[in-house]
């Protein structure tokens, strides 16, 4: 158990106050930090994420019947509906979390029971730490838990995906329930998303990660997310027209092949091909670099990627791209892009672990004289590498 995380108190406390009794159980779903491998899961390529020590719990207790009670301690909302008889709330953003996996886990033959659950979270909404697949990854396994069923992980992690797509809209890709569900203390997970096959990295010692939020609300991320996605498509089209072999993503084309027929493609169709087949390449040499301690060659390629991801892919925003410049002009810092999907959200830096309370103080104020009398506030916060999701008893 983990008595000291705050969502893990909130929750039960909360629990006990709406339901008069205590929960059975906790559900620890952890948010994650992508250190590398930006939009290249929806185009099978390479990523290689972190779980973060921020988690959402969910505090729960089985039901007799079929009904879901769930409590948003955070948000002062509840929701209620029958496992028997339900769709997805239009009005609503988080409803459709809880109700999503419900219905993929159903839908693949599985009967649910009903329960009383609280829910609260650590993990930043819309900083791009993935809040949306830790509340997904926390109830699935609360619900498997009652059901008395074991999924394996990876296939968990493809129904919480599918339960984004159907209820939230949004046509993500695989990294973030994977890393979620997968996550392991003081490694990344190297993951590639053609065929799910995935191994940790040990990190290096003397490394910290620090989490610098721009204040600026991802507000274009689901709609431009989903253009993105329609623009690779396009690119796999008109790759397999003209590279002599057959592309059925854009994990088939190398440098090489892009480069090959690179003006013989439309914009901004060709940039985005060029970011994923380069982002690739960037996330098995930051891997590399890692295992062999090499961090200063690690810290360019971060600096390339988010360069990649501002002028080809176009996901940065003005406030990203500040702090990036912040944060490498302060000693100890690696270094440093945007992570998640962009448009606002957060930047990741890889710093010395000796430069963490600079990194921290110093920040903030360099990010606002750049920005000047517009700038949003910044929030930073260091984050360690932790476990994936975990279902703890309470109740003897
Ligand atoms: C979001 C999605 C992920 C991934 C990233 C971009 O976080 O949920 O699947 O595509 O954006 O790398």
């Amino acid at each position: 158990m983990l008595p000291s995380v705050k969502s893990f108190q909130r929750s039960v406390e909360k629990f006990r106050q709406v339901f008069g009794t205590d929960p059975e159980i906790v559900t620890f779903a952890p948010g994650r930090v992508n250190l590398i491998g930006e939009h290249t899961d929806y185009n099978e390529g390479f990523v290689l994420p972190i779980a973060v020590d921020r988690y959402l719990c969910v505090a729960a207790r089985m039901r007799d019947d079929k009904i879901v009670k769930i409590v948003a301690a955070d948000l002062n909302d509840s929701d209620e509906f029958s496992l028997d008889n339900f769709d997805r709330d239009p009005q609503s953003n988080w409803r459709n979390y809880p109700r999503g996996v419900a219905w993929t886990i159903q839908q693949n033959g599985i009967e649910l029971k009903g329960m009383d659950a609280v829910v609260a979270s650590d993990i930043p909404i819309g900083a791009g730490l993935s809040s949306s697949a830790a509340i997904e990854v926390g109830f699935a396994l609360t619900f498997l838990h009652f059901a008395e069923v074991d999924v394996p992980r990876p296939t968990l992690a493809q129904w919480c995906q599918l339960a984004e797509h159907k209820f939230a809209g949004v046509q993500c890709g695989i990294m973030d329930q994977m890393i979620a569900l997968l996550g392991k203390e003081n490694h990344a997970l190297l993951l590639d998303c053609r065929d799910l096959s995935h191994q940790l990295v040990p990190l290096p010692k003397g490394i910290a990660f620090v989490v610098a939020d721009t204040g600026v609300p991802r507000t274009l991320a689901a709609s431009e997310y989903n253009i993105r996605r329609q623009q690779c498509e396009e690119a796999v089209q008109w790759l397999s027209k003209l590279v002599g072999k057959s592309v059925k993503s854009l994990r088939d084309v190398t440098v090489e092949d892009l480069g090959t027929v690179f003006h013989e493609m439309p914009e901004p169709i060709r940039r985005r091909a060029r970011h994923v087949v380069t982002e690739n390449n960037r996330v098995l040499a930051f891997q590399r670099a890692m295992r062999e301690l090499a961090l200063k060659r690690a810290g360019s390629l971060l600096l390339a990627s988010h360069a990649s991801l501002r002028d080809d892919y176009e996901v940065s925003c003005l406030e990203l791209d500040a702090m990036v410049k912040v944060l490498m002009s302060i000693d100890g810092v690696y270094g440093a892009r945007l992570t998640g999907a962009g448009f606002g959200g957060a930047c990741l830096a890889v710093v010395r672990e000796d430069a963490i309370e600079r990194v921290l103080e110093e920040t903030p104020k360099k990010y606002k004289a750049a920005l000047g009398n517009s700038s949003p506030e910044p929030t930073l916060f260091a984050v360690r590498s932790s476990d994936g999701a975990t279902v703890q008893r309470l109740t003897d």
